[in-house]
């Protein structure tokens, strides 16, 4: 059977997002403890279910309603099973490599037909960017990295970024060295209205952020080099360099290798909506909903919200992240919920993928 009757039968559509862009230590702090609990994840790269995983729950329940988002948790497993920590690294592409082609085909070794001929058919650029590379998300940081930034700042600066230093000393580069005018005139053009909406997001999408796209993005690379390490950001290094540097992210470091990989068979992969999964009667003790509700007119998030509370046990978690459309508990949903406050403060300051404009954690109450 050729690949693209198989792609054809699956319907399968482009990756967006080939590797998480929500930082997996916050989400998993924030859920708390759910040793032996079911949880729910969106999919997305299918990192951040992954990183679920080493709360040791008895299952995770991943839903996404885009194909080759789930094909990119299918190979991940795949790559757990049978590559070492350092190969993987390799194939993911946060470190250099001259044989992607070959781990890829290692990692497909036992995978579906379906997704052993999806991700053949990405293989050149697989081996070019690694299996995080090849999304729309991280081709359009590409070409920002390496069209437009170096008409900003040179190869030394950007390595200077990295270099550890106190707060007061990040601040001082920040100030003097990296927040130049050219930084300023290339975020308000990469970051206009124009060129975000021909990324995929709808114009409507920016109607609730404060000032331009251009504006919220200056104040949030201002969190991810000032207030907090850019020498501890692997995302943030990604953007700068196209691979990550000492520091990555939850998933991908050594320390969970060995436990992700002895629990590949609690995750549950339910191609689908979330929608879905609430309306099967399952209760879950923690949800993971990315920032799915920003794509929600505000009438659809109540319905859903309310959807989720009851397929949600008492003291789950909801934990998601907002970009720019403000979205937190509906008013008529407020008695049903506790707002966990100190914890949202406490992890958004220490959020190292930075671009997310709100972290909510809301706690169901018993
Ligand atoms: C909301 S996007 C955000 C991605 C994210 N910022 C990241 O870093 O990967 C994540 C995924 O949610 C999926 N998605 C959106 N709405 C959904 C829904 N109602 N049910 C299931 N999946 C959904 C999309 O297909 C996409 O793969």
């Amino acid at each position: 059977m050729g690949h693209s009757e198989i792609e054809g039968k699956a319907d399968f559509d482009h990756i967006r997002y080939a590797q998480l862009w929500e930082d997996a230590d916050v989400l998993t702090d924030a859920l708390g403890d759910c040793a032996g609990g079911t949880l729910v994840s969106i999919c997305s790269a299918g990192d951040n279910a992954l990183a679920m995983l080493t709360l040791d729950p008895a299952k995770v329940v991943v839903v996404d309603l885009s194909p080759a988002q789930i094909a990119c948790l299918k190979l991940r497993i795949g790559a757990f099973r049978s590559l070492t920590h350092s190969e993987f690294l390799e194939l993911t592409g946060s470190r250099a490599s001259t044989r992607r082609s070959a781990l890829l085909a290692r990692a497909l070794q036992n995978t579906d037909p379906e997704t052993h001929a999806f991700w053949t058919a990405l293989a050149p650029d697989v081996d070019r960017y690694g299996i995080g590379g090849v999304g729309k998300f991280e081709r359009y940081f590409r070409i920002f990295r390496t069209r437009l930034l170096p008409f900003v700042h040179s190869r030394r600066t950007i390595d200077d970024v990295f270099t550890p230093r106190t707060p007061d000393a990040r601040k001082a580069f920040f100030d003097a060295r990296f927040d130049t005018f050219r930084w300023r005139l290339l975020l308000n053009v990469f970051f206009s209205r124009f060129v975000m909406g021909r990324m995929g997001r709808d114009k409507a999408f920016f109607d609730h952020v404060e000032g331009s796209p251009a504006q919220h993005v200056a104040r949030r690379i201002r969190h991810a080099g000032v207030d907090t390490d850019p020498s501890q950001n692997p995302y943030l290094h990604w953007i700068l360099k196209g691979t990550h540097g000492d520091s990555l992210p939850m998933t991908w470091r050594p320390e969970h290798y060995d436990t992700i990989r002895a629990r590949l068979d609690r995750l549950d992969i339910r191609p689908g909506s979330l929608e879905a999964f609430v309306s099967t009667g399952e209760k879950a003790n923690g949800f993971n909903l990315s920032d799915i509700f920003e794509y929600m007119s505000p009438d659809v998030f109540t319905q859903v919200y309310g959807s989720i509370l009851s397929a949600a046990a008492p003291k789950a978690r909801l934990v998601y992240w907002n970009m720019m459309a403000p979205r937190r508990v509906p008013p008529q949903f407020r008695t049903a919920v506790e707002t966990r406050h100190t914890t949202e403060e406490h992890l958004k300051a220490c959020d190292m993928a930075f671009f997310y404009s709100d972290f909510v954690v809301e706690e169901v109450l018993e």
